[in-house]
């Protein structure tokens, strides 16, 4: 990609395993200052070692994405360290144990609005601020192809992602002539920690993962990484307001009659 990321600073969420740690490394591997943050602390140090090892620039911060406090703190901390926020892939989510509508619980509820949804927009309202100040900034935010249909058994995480759509769409529009883009990613089913102990826990779903993707396999943490980078990169200068399904091809099928 040239030189267009060397010095410039990327934040990431959810950065201590999967899809956050992949994108973290590839910011760095283009020379960018990477702040990663987690509310785990042992992967998000990892992540750190990592990018070290490999000749990068990168601070851990540990931080709930569920918590405002956290997040302003987070968004304070970045700026006092690298002077500025180029790109923000919002990223840290959590999934939900299957559950149908009607028997789901209201605490489970709170948590995947709160960790996948609330926190989208906490990022927004700390990061957008400063790339005003700077007349630019690229965000990147994670949805799901679970963003894009209904998902039986799946309210919370369905309803989150469709939220994240909403939200990244809405500021997209509100900023495009301040210099600010915003997306989002529609991962298919991918192969990260997050996932292998989802499907740990229900060994059926691998297959059915396997089946759903007409490439008939799970894609990499990297593939979505890869993305993220042209997302926030110049060649996607005048791209704003997507939901970019990465999925092997699963959101172009409806039904088949072979
Ligand atoms: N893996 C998939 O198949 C898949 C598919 C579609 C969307 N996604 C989405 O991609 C994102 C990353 O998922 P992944 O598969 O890499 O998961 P992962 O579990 O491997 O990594 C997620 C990271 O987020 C962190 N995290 C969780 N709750 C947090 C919180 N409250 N505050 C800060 N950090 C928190 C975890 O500690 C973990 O390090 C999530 O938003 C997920 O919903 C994943």
């Amino acid at each position: 990609m040239g030189e267009q990321f060397q010095g410039k600073v990327a934040l990431v969420t959810g950065g201590g395993a999967g899809i956050g740690r992949a994108a973290a490394l590839a910011f760095a591997m283009e020379r960018a200052n990477v702040v990663v943050s987690d509310i785990m602390v042992k992967g998000g140090e990892e992540t750190i070692r990592m990018i070290r090892e490999a000749g990068g620039e990168s601070i851990f911060i540990k931080t709930d994405v569920s918590q405002q406090s956290e997040v302003e703190a987070l968004i304070l901390k970045a700026i006092e360290s690298y002077g500025r926020i180029d790109y923000a892939f919002n990223n840290a989510g959590i999934g939900q144990p299957p559950a149908l509508t009607a028997d789901y619980d209201k605490s489970a509820w709170d948590s995947v609005i709160s960790t996948n949804l609330t926190s989208i927009w906490l990022c927004m309202k700390y990061e957008i601020p400063q790339m005003l100040k700077q007349g630019s900034g690229a965000i990147v935010n994670t949805a799901s192809g679970a963003g894009l249909f209904g998902v039986p058994t799946m309210s919370s995480y369905s309803t989150s992602k469709h939220g994240i759509l909403g939200l990244t769409k809405t500021a997209a529009l509100e900023y495009a002539r301040a210099g600010i883009r915003v997306n989002a990613v529609c991962p298919g089913p991918i192969s990260t920690e997050g996932n292998k102990a989802y499907v740990a826990v229900h060994p059926e779903l691998e297959a059915k993962f396997t089946e759903m993707s007409p490439m008939k396999r799970f894609g990499t943490p990297e593939e979505i990484a890869a993305a993220v980078l042209w997302l926030c990169s110049d060649a996607a200068s005048y791209v704003t307001g997507i939901a970019m399904p990465i999925d092997g091809g699963q959101s172009a099928q409806g039904f088949t009659v072979e």
